[in-house]
């Protein structure tokens, strides 16, 4: 990362690391904030930041250092494939000297710069995540303001703006509405380009609903194109009416996917909508249209290898969960792009992009509770969404297959309005 403080690298970092780790690509941040706070304590004032300080100049090339050192640690021992840097390293100098080491270890480095002049979002960043940073906790807001003002005046003294004519990189100029790319190479950057190209920070939510109950829920069987069942159909009548209460009169754009059950979930409602092939369920191959009984008599080797690594077992002749979050990738990306949307879909897919969001690893993906007649409600933060959860009082039967007990869930339940509550079913 390349840039002045609270010009949003963090969140950045952050994005394009969850971005990549659902995509199954090992990734990790390394911030330097982090080491520097571990080495030489979180309260240090603004003077610290001073180019012209001697002592704070070490102490600070120390914590890079320190950082650097831990990166090409991970690239060795855990076979890591991107690693985010991030850190102001807003001098040649530090670039050169970040470039040099990645270079002895055959590491490819990418700058992704990140310049905002609008005093307006500088000025919101500092207030919603810089001074709830633990190097402000416990001081009174106008001071820690003022101190860290007095920060980025102490950066942009010797600040150098990237225009290394041989690196590559990419420069966000006011968030995205501007973009300067120079010697992008291969596949994986100029992925992280489109990426980075398609993210906002407009305030927006992404609500979820699986279709109304299904003849095929009710009979027990997966897969197939059946259609509503009566209590669907009431879900469906239902649903303009508590997307208007949660929603008001904001615009919205309403995805299904191209089959039955979605669509007439979706017909009520009076927005936009769009159909997409890849929100289809996933496919269960040899075993549409059979309930889990069936398929443990008939197939109880593939049941057993399922239970045993749900998001990498592939159906016979269908997909695995894998397959399916390589499938999702474009609606991630249109997601991103997009303000609000309501996607009504299916289980294992909405599973998929809700981890995505949550940040949430790919063992636990295939158990996330995403119950019937329920809808949920995202709301993304500098640092992670916040999450309703909106039970509709009609019934529904339950297809959640919990997690074999061997293995443990990893989340706990949370309240009402939880941030995360992945494994659990919560309504309010
Ligand atoms: C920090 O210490 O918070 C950031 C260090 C830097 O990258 O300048």
């Amino acid at each position: 990362m390349v840039g002045l403080p609270a010009r949003g690298k963090t969140y950045i970092a952050q994005k394009v690391c969850r971005y990549l780790q659902w995509l199954s690509i090992s990734t990790r941040v390394f911030n330097v904030g982090n080491y520097r706070r571990k080495l030489h304590g979180a309260h240090q004032m603004h003077s610290f930041f001073d180019p012209n300080n001697e002592a704070g100049e070490i102490a600070r090339k120390e914590a890079a250092a320190e950082a650097l050192k831990d990166m090409l640690r991970w690239f060795e021992d855990e076979n890591g494939t991107v690693a985010i840097f991030d850190a102001t390293n807003s001098t040649r100098d530090r670039r050169s000297f970040l470039l040099d080491n990645c270079k002895k270890h055959d590491i490819l480095v990418m700058f992704i710069e990140s310049v905002c002049q609008d005093e307006n979002l500088i000025l919101q960043n500092i207030m919603e995540v810089k001074l709830s940073s633990p190097d402000y906790k416990d001081m009174d807001p106008e001071k820690a303001a003022e101190d860290f003002r007095a920060r980025i005046s102490h950066y942009e003294d010797a600040y150098e703006t990237i225009t290394e004519s041989d690196y590559t990189y990419i420069k966000l100029i006011n968030v995205g509405s501007q973009v300067v790319i120079n010697m992008i190479q291969g596949y994986l950057q100029s992925r992280v380009v489109y990426y980075l190209m398609n993210l906002h920070i407009l305030p927006r939510s992404i609500f979820f609903s699986r279709h109304g109950e299904s003849i095929f829920n009710l009979m027990g069987k997966i897969g197939g194109d059946s259609d509503l069942s009566p209590r669907g159909r009431k879900y469906a009548n239902e649903l303009p009416k508590l997307i208007h209460k949660h929603l008001g009169d904001q615009p919205l754009t309403v995805w299904t996917s191209t089959m039955r059950r979605t669509i007439q979930t979706a017909e009520q409602l009076p927005y936009p909508k769009l159909q997409w092939k890849a929100l289809d369920e996933l496919d269960a191959g040899v075993c549409d249209g059979m309930t889990y009984e069936e398929i443990e008599k008939k197939y109880p080797e593939d049941y057993a290898n399922r239970d045993e690594d749900k998001f990498n077992y592939r159906y016979r002749g269908g997909e695995s969960y894998r397959d399916v979050v390589l499938r999702l990738e474009p609606v991630i990306m249109e997601l991103e792009r997009q303000q609000n949307i309501l996607i009504i879909g299916h289980q294992a897919i909405l599973r998929c992009i809700y981890a995505y969001f949550h940040n949430l690893p790919h063992d636990d993906l295939p158990y996330i509770k995403v119950p019937l007649h329920t809808i949920i409600k995202l709301t993304p933060k500098a640092y992670e969404c916040t999450e309703f959860r909106y039970k509709v009082d009609i019934d529904a039967v339950d297809t959640h297959r919990p997690k074999p007990q061997t293995k443990s869930a990893k989340h706990v339940v949370n309240g009402k309005s939880s941030v995360s509550n992945p494994l659990t079913n919560v309504s309010s």
